[in-house]
């Protein structure tokens, strides 16, 4: 048994997020955090909302709310999303709790103690009218790249070029509008990254067993230098965490807080103090997750994250926590996933274009939506979510290979054998040949999931529920039993004892429908894994009754597919 942390990318506060968003981070680790647990690990799964900076600020100003009450809100709403989708984290923080204010300017004491953060005076954009900064997304104006007139101060969304406010051309502010606007002189913190170059290229170069996408990002960062210029920790702007180093006041920075990207990944730690904090647990609790003087050098930490994200977890946080000079836990593998994108465009929050997770769950179980994307989950390459390939995969995965297995068996269990596990009869060469396929898909399934590679475990999985399927048809216990009664009563016994199985090894990815599998032979607690095929295709006792479940999949017809395409049609 082993001790493994696991964090998602914590989602901006700023609305729903869309199922590209889910398939990115928290949908995969949760996926993952069940997968381990159900191997006996003892699990520590941790998300949170990302609540600073100005996109937060923003949405608040839109939806004409103080920024803490809107967070407030949206925290609870994407809370409950999280639950119907069956996200088990053991704890959902918020990168504006007193936690993370503590610990990020404890970081921020620690690096300054270590000569890593330097004043700087920037020039930054002021809006006479408004009376403030404008940084980052309150400026927009045209790209000086493409053209575009929309460009935001951080990046451009047509080119994806980063930028700096100062380089947009008839630069305006995003929230009044305002032209009349100067550039101004103002102090600001930047993390001096560049002085832990060198360690942070050794520790990317130790990582041989990485996917190539996190390490090629990673390297790509480290070699062109973006990614290790110094960077501006801090903004101007009130809603934050101010800058403090420790408990001490920064003088001079008392209208700045720090900039989110450098308080959001904190937040992972924090939460997880959030969550000691919620159970009543003292700070041991915590810690041993990740302060390696405090046992948790024995914890393998894996992160979930869209590729976007790789630079920030694999030189900006790692700066944070290597620079500090702590004992803290630095992260052992980094899972980045490509895009999903929708019916031949992009996922666009801004634009409302695609599936969001409050529609998906109002017309369909969070299952169907769970199968559906990690079996197409982007992992090798940006994929593509089409109606037509949801509504196929829901009918042919779900519904007419698992679901029709679960109702056949039961049903003739039902029917023939007064709902009750048979006794009597022996089993012959054709459960030894399916236990043999099970034992090899089975392991193969396994190393899939111990390596994180969710494409290639769906399809053993599929394969595991496909064999029950053509064993029970094959072996045509209906027909058998009209000359021996004992042998269909084997046949069905078999099969009944993969509904188990089934429910165990099916649960990290649609747990719903994993309980009331396991409930049709069980108690309905969380079924067993496989330690040893043999004995767990045994494992039902003669004489135990079966129930049969109601309906686990519906179809999906293709008149509801095209009014779900038109309902969802692109703008
Ligand atoms: N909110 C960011 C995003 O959605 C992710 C932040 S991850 C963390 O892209 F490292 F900052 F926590
Ligand atoms: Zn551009």
């Amino acid at each position: 048994m082993a001790r493994i942390l696991i964090t998602s990318a914590i989602p901006y506060i700023n609305g729903v997020k869309h199922l590209g968003n889910l398939v990115g981070s928290q949908l995969p680790s949760d996926v993952y955090a069940r997968y381990c647990r159900a191997r006996g690990h003892e699990v520590m799964f941790i998300c949170a909302t990302d609540e600073h900076g100005t996109p937060a600020e923003l949405a608040a100003e839109k939806a004409g709310q103080p920024v803490r009450e809107y967070c407030d809100e949206m925290h609870k709403v994407q809370a409950d999303l999280a639950c119907g989708f069956r996200l088990s984290f053991d704890h959902f923080g918020r990168s504006s709790s007193q936690r993370n204010h503590g610990l990020t300017q404890h970081f921020a004491g620690r690096l300054t103690d270590k000569n890593l953060i330097r004043e700087v005076v920037e020039k930054q954009i002021y809006s006479i009218q408004d009376s403030r900064f404008l940084p980052d997304r309150y400026i927009k104006g045209t790209c000086p790249e493409c053209g575009y007139e929309n460009a935001r101060g951080d990046q451009c969304e047509n080119c994806t070029r980063q930028l700096d406010p100062v380089d947009l051309i008839n630069p305006r502010s995003a929230q009044s509008g305002a032209t009349e606007l100067e550039i101004r002189e103002t102090r600001h913190l930047h993390l001096r990254q560049s002085a832990l170059r060198q360690e942070l290229e050794d520790w990317i170069d130790s990582k041989t067993d990485w996917p190539i996408l996190t390490t090629s990002i990673a390297r790509k960062w480290l070699r062109d230098g973006d990614g290790l210029q110094d960077r501006g920790i801090t903004r101007d702007l009130d809603w934050g965490i101010p800058v403090r180093r420790g408990d001490t006041e920064w003088p001079g920075m008392e209208d700045k807080v720090f900039y989110v990207w450098f308080d959001a990944p904190i937040a992972y730690i924090a939460a997880t103090a959030e969550w000691a904090d919620a159970h009543g647990l003292g700070d041991n609790a915590w810690e041993r997750w990740w302060r390696t003087d405090r046992g948790a050098e024995d914890v393998r930490y894996v992160q979930f994250m869209g590729k976007d994200n790789v630079p920030f977890h694999t030189l900006s946080f790692p700066a944070t926590i290597i620079g500090s000079g702590e004992p803290w836990k630095l992260v052992d593998f980094i899972k980045s996933f490509n895009f999903l994108n929708y019916e031949g465009g992009q996922f666009s929050t801004s634009l409302g274009r695609g599936v969001f997770m409050d529609d998906a769950l109002a017309l369909l179980p969070s299952d169907t939506w769970r199968w559906w994307l990690m079996k197409h989950v982007p992992e090798t390459s940006d994929s593509e979510f089409t109606w037509e390939s949801f509504r196929l995969d829901v009918n042919k995965d779900l519904a007419d290979v698992l679901g029709n297995f679960v109702s056949r068996v039961t049903r003739f269990c039902q029917s023939r054998f007064d709902g009750k596990v048979p006794d009597g009869g022996s089993q012959g060469p054709e459960e030894a040949a399916a236990t043999a396929a099970l034992a090899t898909h089975l392991r193969n399934y396994e190393t899939h999931m111990e390596a994180i590679e969710f494409r290639r475990a769906t399809a053993e999985l599929r394969e595991i529920w496909t064999l029950g399927n053509s064993y029970f048809q094959s072996a045509e216990p209906w027909t058998v039993l009209r000359e021996d009664r004992d042998r269909a009563g084997a046949i069905l016994r078999f099969a009944l004892n993969l509904l188990p199985l089934y429910a165990a090894l099916s649960e990290p990815f649609i747990p719903d429908a994993a309980e009331t599998i396991g409930a049709v032979t069980g108690d309905g607690s969380r079924a067993r894994w496989p330690e040893n095929i043999e004995t767990s295709l045994n494992s039902l006792q003669p004489g135990q009754s079966v129930s049969v479940p109601a309906l686990l999949f519906s179809k999906i017809s293709e008149q509801e597919q095209e009014e779900m395409q038109a309902r969802f049609s692109p703008p």
